[in-house]
């Protein structure tokens, strides 16, 4: 009988940034759970697939709990680190009761970090992914004194547009991190004036 819900990150997409203690746990699960891009990382392994869809978090994550309760050992997949942004908080909202075994994973905050040799101890994290449109918080929590390591919300030109708009200067540089740890990466520094003009999709980590 295994007793607790496992809740591993997978790092920020590619196969080398997984850990190996993650790998064993997701090889000897009955049932993994999580997005479709997740769960394709280990197609080859002989599991139930429950796919997380973003509309229907709650009815996963009872599904997850429901075959932990049968006596399944279930895994679920978050992206990047499960504390940070990630499955961590959600199941522990819609499940309070569920034991865990949350496994790190690397964050790609953590991989931003890297990428631009910021030491992210003297860093400002910030996300507001899932949230509709930057709010006013946002400015409260941004430091200048410091790099802002921010989760956008959906649309990058829209988090520059609110900038500008809020009193930050049109040529205060952005760098956008699109797509890290895939073949397709890419790294950009422009200006709030250009990332307001341009599109993104929605993987990236922006540093202010
Ligand atoms: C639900 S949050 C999960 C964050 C995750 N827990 C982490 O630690 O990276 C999803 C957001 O993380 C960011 N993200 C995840 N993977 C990424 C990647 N490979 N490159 C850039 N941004 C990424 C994007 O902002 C994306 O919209």
């Amino acid at each position: 009988m295994h007793d607790k819900l496992n809740i591993v990150g997978i790092g920020p997409g590619s196969k080398e940034y997984l850990t190996l203690g993650v790998v064993d746990l997701i090889e000897n699960s009955d049932v993994l759970v999580g997005s479709q891009r997740s769960l394709d990382l280990f197609d080859y392994v002989n599991a139930e697939f429950v796919v997380l869809q973003p509309r229907d978090i709650p009815k996963t994550v009872q599904t997850a709990v429901n075959r932990l309760h049968d006596g399944l050992v279930v895994t679920v997949l978050s992206t990047g680190d499960p504390g940070f942004s990630g499955m961590l908080k959600t199941v522990k909202r819609l499940s309070p009761e569920t034991k865990l075994n949350v496994v790190p994973g690397i964050s790609s905050v953590q991989l931003a970090a890297a990428k631009l040799q910021i030491p992210w101890d003297t860093a400002n994290l910030i996300t507001i992914h899932g949230g509709k449109a930057p709010t006013d918080d946002l400015l409260e929590r941004i430091d200048e004194s410091k790099d802002n390591i921010i989760l956008p919300n959906r649309h990058i030109s829209e988090l520059a547009e609110y900038l500008i708009d809020n009193g930050f200067n049109p040529k205060h540089s952005m760098v956008i991190c699109e797509k890290l740890s895939y073949a397709d990466e890419q790294i950009v520094r422009v200006t709030l004036e250009e990332a307001r003009n341009m599109d993104f999709g929605y993987m990236c980590v922006v540093v202010l």
